[in-house]
């Protein structure tokens, strides 16, 4: 029997990120399966003003189906809300999220697990908004990366080619919230490995038809191809998979997480992040490896449901 057979699973999405509208999609996605499995389900569109906690208690919630992505939602907060009302969440805890949604500290954790990673170096949040601390990096080879170290979905990260982008770049990242990452550009294919419950269940190779994976590439553009498995040799795959699960552990992850990686053609590994809440709609990437693995979106959605802590 299903660890809250009986219980009520508040479905909670939207939230206060940038990333508002892909979790209400991921949101309605778990709601209508659970549903469908006769459970009983509030759906919880959380918006700015609003309290959650109120919300929660309102719908006379027993456990969180976490929905949400992006800030409040994946770096802890709600992970910690919910441990104060003594409410099951799904998903990573309240330090590996924070760990995780943080990408400086994420790759010196990494790092000091032996963890490949792009070399990288920080610029703070404040320098100068028009990022002419650029003359900084002019020792950096280029292409490089450069990204804010707490967002999601691709949102403010730069490939900069010529160094009359470099400033321009830092200034867009710099935009958001926390300092900003300057990275080695990974040429190469990129991996998403998914993992349950401390297990790869399966890889997908992202090819982007656009040369970087944006966020127009992800979410608004057609052609950008998901290959599952990865077309890539098994050795190589199997090395990408074992640093993944090895970073899902060094940041103490739990339930499901998506690490993201990228490999040179050369057959070199380097983890980028790694995902606590990736996308969860009937079609994206994590049900897709699922359902190669056995496992439809409607039984994922309940194994993630009993792994709420
Ligand atoms: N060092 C890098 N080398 C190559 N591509 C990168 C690098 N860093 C980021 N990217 C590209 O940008 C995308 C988003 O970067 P990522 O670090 O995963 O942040 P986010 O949290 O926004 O997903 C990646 O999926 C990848 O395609
Ligand atoms: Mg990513």
């Amino acid at each position: 029997m299903h660890r809250f057979a009986g219980k009520r699973v508040a479905v909670v999405m939207g939230g206060l990120s940038a990333e508002r509208e892909v979790s209400l999609n991921t949101g309605a996605g778990v709601h209508a399966a659970l549903r469908e499995n006769k459970w009983d389900t509030v759906a919880i569109d959380w918006k700015a003003g609003e309290s959650l906690a109120q919300r929660l208690e309102d719908a006379g919630a027993d456990v969180v189906w976490n929905a949400l992505h992006g800030t409040y939602g994946e770096d802890g907060a709600v992970q910690g809300l919910c441990s104060c009302l003594r409410i099951p969440c799904t998903g990573s805890g309240i330090l590996a999220s924070a760990l995780a949604m943080d990408k400086v500290m994420s790759k010196r954790i990494f790092e000091s697990n032996n963890i490949p990673t792009p070399r990288w170096r920080v610029l703070p949040h404040d320098g100068p908004a028009d990022g002419s601390d650029a003359s900084t990096l002019a020792e950096r080879k280029l292409p490089i990366v450069i990204k804010p170290a707490n967002e999601g979905s691709s949102v403010g990260v730069s490939l900069v080619e010529d160094a009359a982008q470099l400033a321009p770049a830092i200034a867009s990242a710099r935009q958001f919230h926390g300092p900003v990452i300057v990275e080695d550009y990974i040429a190469g294919t990129e991996v998403f490995v998914g993992i349950l419950n401390d297990r790869v269940i399966g890889s997908v190779e992202v090819r982007p038809a656009t040369k970087f994976y944006d966020y127009e590439a992800k979410y608004k553009r057609t052609d950008t191809k998901y290959l599952l498995p990865p077309e890539i040799p098994a050795d190589v795959l199997a090395r990408c998979e074992q640093h993944a699960l090895a970073s899902y552990r060094a940041l103490g992850c739990s339930g499901h997480a998506r690490p993201d990686i990228r490999i040179t053609p050369a057959g070199e590994v380097f983890v980028l992040e790694v995902n606590t809440l990736p996308g969860m709609t009937a079609t994206s990437l994590l049900p897709k490896i699922a359902k190669r693995a056995g496992m439809d979106y409607a039984t994922l959605c309940e194994e993630i449901l009993a792994s709420a802590t």
